[in-house]
């Protein structure tokens, strides 16, 4: 890959464009900008047809399609599949399909996982549709087929998010629930495999044991693109004029209201999506 494939002609800092089935995606969007403050990024949340983790691979993969042309024909020139659901059925797709580099959310978590399991044993908890998918189980057990995945599809967790119940009783008693099968089999490292799960970081460390690490596909992907940008040669040292887009294929009101959940700052966000 040269560098020419992510400048544009007037050599302006490579545009990461960034989808999500819904709001959630916005966790990789804030590693993003506080590792790379001036890169220019286009976000899409297709917050009409959210959510994707209750949905099958094939109505999945073509939203993921639809929304990766969408952010093309936006200007970006670097793809990010922030969505867990979308990246575990469609990446393949995805790659296959357009020419632009591609990062996913899962890539680079298992990476970390990888590296800091010493019992061998990875939790990993996502929505019914990643869990579904074997995806991490056939990456895993690629590289190391001695490591036991231990999954837990958790539905409940992103409608809690949402409704910005952090830390009440009723989301510690479902979190607990949920994890007391990984907690049993001794997991040592757990992947958040889904968007909504990094806010829901000290209620998921407190039920599964300080001991266990936590990986964060947030921080995982957006430190990628940062090292990927940095060898390239497109990364924006300064301010451009390129100024942050932010698509929602539905603007209702409460979705506006979860962009400050996650993002933790009111931003202009516009109609729009395939
Ligand atoms: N963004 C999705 C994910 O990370 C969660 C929400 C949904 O199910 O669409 O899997």
């Amino acid at each position: 890959m040269n560098n020419n494939q992510i400048h544009d002609h007037e050599g302006t800092p490579a545009v990461i464009g960034v989808f999500d089935s819904g709001v959630g995606g916005l966790t990789v969007v804030k590693e993003l900008r506080r590792l790379m403050p001036h890169q220019p990024i286009i976000y899409f949340g297709d917050t009409a047809r959210t959510p994707y983790g209750t949905k099958g691979p094939e109505t999945i993969t073509r939203y993921a399609e639809e929304d990766s042309r969408f952010l093309l024909q936006q200007g970006a020139k670097i793809l990010v599949i922030a969505c867990h659901s979308a990246a575990s059925v469609a990446a393949e797709h995805i790659k296959k399909t357009f020419d632009a580099p591609l990062f996913e959310v899962i890539t680079p978590s298992i990476e970390q996982a990888l590296a800091f399991t010493k019992n061998k044993k990875i939790g990993l908890i996502g929505t019914r549709a990643t869990i579904g998918s074997r995806v991490y189980e056939a990456k895993i057990g690629a590289i190391d087929s001695e490591i036991q995945v231990i999954d837990q599809a958790c539905p409940l967790l992103v409608p809690l998010v949402e409704e910005g119940w952090f830390k009440r009783r009723e989301t510690r008693m479902i979190v607990k629930k949920y994890l007391r099968p990984l907690k049993e089999r001794h997991v040592d490292t757990l992947i958040l495999g889904c968007t909504h799960y990094p806010l829901l970081k000290p209620v998921i460390q407190e039920k599964i044991g300080k001991r266990v690490t936590l990986i964060d596909p947030s921080h995982e992907v957006a430190r990628a693109v940062h090292t990927y940008l940095l060898k390239t040669g497109g990364l924006a040292g300064g301010p451009t004029s390129v100024a942050n887009r932010y698509f929602l294929s539905d603007l209702h009101q409460t979705n506006q209201r979860i962009v400050q959940t996650f993002l933790g700052e009111r931003i202009q966000i516009e109609q729009g999506g395939p």
